[in-house]
């Protein structure tokens, strides 16, 4: 995945185009650019490494001076990350930039050398988008685009520049995403919208295979024929300072200490009367009663919320749910009947290998329910019914606030599909939304209550090579999160485990000083977990142990025991996500790492 902007307007458009990448970084940040138009000739300035590097280069050697450009930043597929392969590239009249994966490159390349085309300088595959549409370039920006749109294959965003049409920023979507943010007097290009939050909170969503010309501080559009397009004007609910730091030293720790409200926001409409109400995301009691088998699918963090919400629908709905990674499902031909609901949680909404699923869905029947947190995101508008997750935007790359509110909308599908099964009656769901509501509230004295023990305790897990995480039944699902949260960004192998299973092969890699860390917040399972904890201690583990303020534990099996407030145990995920978070974030601090932006990862997995 990578960031795209552009700029069209009365502002130092460097200095614009620098600002709008810093907020996209975090969809890629091996390499970053900009074009610029300067005294009406293209500039270009790009370097390899952070967007900082590209600001020292700009100091040292001068930075373009103008009113209207573009500008990327790189998270690498093709092509390793280095000065000749970052954005922008160019042909001889054209200038672009690309978020996306061109499938059919090749091909193109190809063809363009057989028409002595062959001034290749990079092994992206943008650079052949760029030297095609400079192929097809006769003076008629518009219709070399669109001719290039039919000949290319794959998922992309483009910001084009043409040498011989200075001051005007042309862009392209199709499929990745891509808004135009109009301010007053002046015009913009990005990704996201925390791109130009800072600029204008009004902005058009554009669609599959629209393109849009900015110049003059305006915008048109028009589609893939060429026609001339009206497009809805939408305002951005976030503010500036939902996408700046606010203070935090990172946005990992600003968007844990978020979760508390970003749950409210999430749960609150959706609760009426003391009930569930999820009628305004298209989902009745009547829509849910005749479902046969429900399947999740997600990847990564949204998998593992997908986890805990098949624990919560089978206990309390007892319908049968599958929870499949996106990548599997997509390939393993799944067995899905009319009466089934897929549901496909995603933060970004725009995550290749879900998306993929969404395809697949169509024609078996079954009705597709996205949970997402980016609205208008492709997977929100191609599904049968949305749940929108209000987390705000989620700029640090290990996701938190939107894993909380993502198990947030499990709670609530799984009241609402148990009142429609007839599983509960509305006194007992209205005890558990009561519970629900309560959460928040819980999830922020649980930050207050453990934030330093977890502090302290991540200066033991530094040193290590590898660890467990442990539990059984909901605190296995837990696990697995808080497994994932610590190896993407302390770099330190980590694996989850059900407790129960530990004697059957795993047991054997635990030896002296190894921490396990145990999650035994299911009273019913208490005892059980107890043993396997006794059992690794045995064995000369590092035992911490995340379990609620009565749990009565041995002490002795336990190195470091972190307490939480309780809350009825079916929501217990809630808080016991907590202190994983903060034990990640706390050991990826103490081992100096970039929190924000770990090695190899990007935000969003945009391409398969
Ligand atoms: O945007 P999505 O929720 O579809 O992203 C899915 C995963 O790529 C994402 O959750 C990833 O695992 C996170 N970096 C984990 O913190």
């Amino acid at each position: 995945m990578c960031g795209i902007v552009g700029y069209v307007g009365p502002r130092d458009c460097t200095d614009v185009l620098v600002e709008a990448l810093t907020k996209l970084e975090y969809r890629g940040y091996d390499s970053a650019g900009i074009a610029v138009f300067e005294n009406g000739k293209i500039e270009v300035a790009k370097s390899k490494g952070r967007l900082s590097d590209l600001v020292g280069k700009m100091e040292k050697e001068g930075k373009p001076k103008g009113h209207a450009g573009i500008g990327h930043t790189r998270w690498a597929t093709h092509g390793e990350p280095s000065d000749v392969n970052s954005h922008p590239h160019s042909g001889r009249r054209v200038t672009l930039v690309h978020n996306g994966i061109i499938e059919n490159y090749k091909e193109i390349k190809q063809f363009l050398i057989e028409n002595e085309h062959t001034e290749f300088l990079s092994d992206t595959d943008t650079e052949v988008v760029a030297q095609l549409l400079d192929f097809y370039y006769t003076g008629n920006p518009i219709r070399a685009i669109r001719r290039v749109m039919h000949e290319i294959r794959g998922s992309y965003a483009l910001g084009i520049v043409f040498a011989d049409r200075p001051e005007t920023v042309y862009a392209v979507r199709c499929e990745s995403p891509l808004i135009v943010g109009q301010g007053k007097g002046e015009v913009f290009v990005a990704s996201d919208v925390p791109a130009i939050i800072k600029y204008t909170k009004d902005y058009y969503l554009l669609e599959y295979g629209e393109i849009a010309v900015l110049k003059n501080g305006a915008v048109n559009f028009c589609d893939l024929h060429g026609r001339m397009l009206e497009k809805e004007l939408k305002t951005a609910d976030w503010d500036e300072d939902s996408a700046e730091k606010g203070g935090y030293p990172h946005f990992m720790i600003k968007e844990i200490h978020e979760q508390p409200t970003a749950v409210k926001t999430t749960i609150m409409p959706r609760i009426e009367n003391g009930l569930p109400n999820l009628s305004e995301c298209g989902i009745t009691r009547e829509t849910l009663k005749d479902i046969n088998n429900i399947f999740i699918v997600a990847c990564g963090t949204a998998m593992h919320a997908g986890m805990v919400g098949k624990y919560v629908i089978e206990k309390l709905a007892r319908v049968s749910v599958t929870v499949d990674i996106a990548s599997e499902f997509r390939y393993r031909d799944p067995l899905i009947g009319e009466n089934d609901l897929v549901i496909i949680i995603s933060q970004s909404g725009e995550t290749a290998d879900s998306k993929a699923v969404l395809s697949l869905v169509k024609g078996t029947g079954a009705k597709t329910l996205a949970v997402v947190n980016v609205k208008g995101s492709s997977i929100a508008r191609e599904a049968d019914m949305v749940i929108y997750t209000h987390a705000g935007p989620e700029i640090a790359v290990a996701s938190t606030k939107a894993y909380m509110v993502q198990l947030s909308v499990m709670y609530l599908l799984a009241f609402e599909i148990s009142l429609a099964k007839g599983k509960i009656d509305e006194e007992k769901c209205r005890q558990l939304t009561a519970q629900l509501e309560q959460v928040p509230e819980v999830i922020d004295a649980a930050i207050n209550k453990v934030v330093d023990e977890c502090q302290y305790i991540s200066t033991k897990l530094i040193t290590a090579d590898s660890l467990l995480y442990i539990g059984r039944g909901l605190d296995y699902a837990l696990s697995m999160e808080g497994s994932l949260k610590l190896k993407e960004i302390s770099y330190i192998h980590s694996e989850s485990y059900a407790a129960g299973e530990l004697k059957h092969g795993t047991i054997s890699l635990v030896e002296e000083g190894m921490p396990v860390i145990a999650v035994a917040t299911q009273n019913t399972l208490l005892e059980k977990t107890v043993s396997n904890i006794k059992e690794v201690k045995a064995r000369g583990a590092m035992t911490i142990v995340i379990c609620d303020e009565k749990a009565e534990i041995d002490e002795e099996a336990v190195d470091y025991m972190i307490r939480i407030p309780q809350i009825n145990e079916t929501l217990m995920p809630m808080v016991a996500t907590v202190p994983m978070q903060l034990l990640a974030y706390y050991t990826s601090v103490n081992k100096g790492n970039d929190v924000d932006k770990p090695r190899n990862l990007a935000k969003s997995v945009t391409v398969e």
